[in-house]
Parts: C-alpha cells; structure tokens; sequence
C-alpha cells in the first residue's frame, strides 16, 4: 500500500482496533463510576480512537478538543505547540486524556506542564499506541492500548504528513 510516495504494509487489523478500544472502554467505564470525567481528545491523530471509544463509554461525561503538535513526516520537530485552549471546563474535574500514540513523550509532557497549570482532580492518560521510548518511564501512560515497536504507523487517525488517517486498520512503514 503506498502512502503520499511511501510504501506501508497491514500491521494491525481493523478487527484487532476494534478490540484494543473496547477494552480501554471497559477499564474506563469500571474507573470513573461517578467521577463524571471531562475527557479531553487530543487532536488531530486521536479524533478516529475518541470517536469510537465514547460510544462505548457509559458513565456520565463531558468531551472537549485541544490540538497540539509535534511531528512533521516520519519524525518528530521535539518543538511543541499547543493550537488550542485548554477548556476552562475542566476545573477541579477528573481529566482524561485521550491520545492516539506517545512516541517520545515530549508531546504529552509538555501538554501536562500547561494542563497542570489549572486545578484537576485528577489527570489520567489513555493512549492508544504507545512506542519503547515511553516504556522507558518519560512519562506514565495509565491506559495503554498496545505497546509497539520503534517504527512508523499510519491508519485509524494516526498520519503520514496527514495520509491515511482515515484507514481502519493500522500500517507500518516497510524497512
Ligand atoms: P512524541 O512527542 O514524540 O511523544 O510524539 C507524539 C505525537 O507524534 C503523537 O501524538 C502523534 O501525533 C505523532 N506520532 C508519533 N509516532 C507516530 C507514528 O508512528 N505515526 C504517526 N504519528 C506519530
Ligand atoms: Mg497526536
């Protein structure tokens, strides 16, 4: 399959998606049983993630947006830059993040440092893909979808140079 000039190749099927994010739903939902979260999505990567995650969530919550980037190609700039406001609606609430992937965290860290600078009740992390430099304790992902390997991905959201996020399964770059 060949993406803006580069060649991808399946890596995880759409039905295998389907499962990582109803299991995610399933620990939310058991976690936040009258915490009324205020999920917040992070855009763009993690719109298709939300989408199908909120569907399956049954506790009472509110949603709002923030988009923040880091990437440009296949690599990330490591100069982050927040787009959007933070909500205001998320004073003293239950904040849950949701994230498509974390890669070297310094997206996510940085957006935490700012999140941190209103008052929460808590601050929890649900990130769909995360990659081995995370696992390297850069920052605490509390829901992890699945954990991959240090490589490029497209599909389900996530882009290459903004291609393929409308995929339902998700591709690897070939080597
Ligand atoms: P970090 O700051 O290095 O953790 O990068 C996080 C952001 O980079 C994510 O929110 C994604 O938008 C993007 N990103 C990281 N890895 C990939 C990938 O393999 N494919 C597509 N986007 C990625
Ligand atoms: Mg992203």
């Amino acid at each position: 399959m060949k993406l803006n000039g580069k060649e991808f190749e399946i890596y995880i099927s759409a039905e295998e998606m389907a499962e990582i994010v109803s299991r995610l739903a399933v620990s939310i939902n058991r976690d936040f049983v009258e915490k009324e979260p205020f999920f917040i999505i992070m855009l763009n990567g993690a719109f298709m993630f939300a989408a199908d995650f909120l569907r399956e969530i049954t506790v009472s919550h509110e949603v709002g947006f923030v988009r923040a980037s880091s990437y440009e190609g296949t690599q990330t700039t490591g100069k982050v830059k927040v787009h959007t406001p933070i909500p205001d609606k998320i004073k003293d609430r239950h904040v849950v993040i949701l994230e498509d992937i974390v890669d070297t965290g310094i997206t996510m860290n940085y957006f935490l440092s700012e999140l941190k600078k209103i008052p929460t009740k808590s601050i929890s992390i649900v990130s769909l893909f995360v990659k081995p430099d995370v696992l390297r304790g850069k920052v605490k992902i509390d829901y992890v979808g699945k954990e991959i390997e240090n490589r490029f991905i497209v599909g389900y959201g996530l882009d290459y140079d903004d291609f393929g996020r409308n995929l339902e399964a998700v591709y690897i770059l070939k080597r």
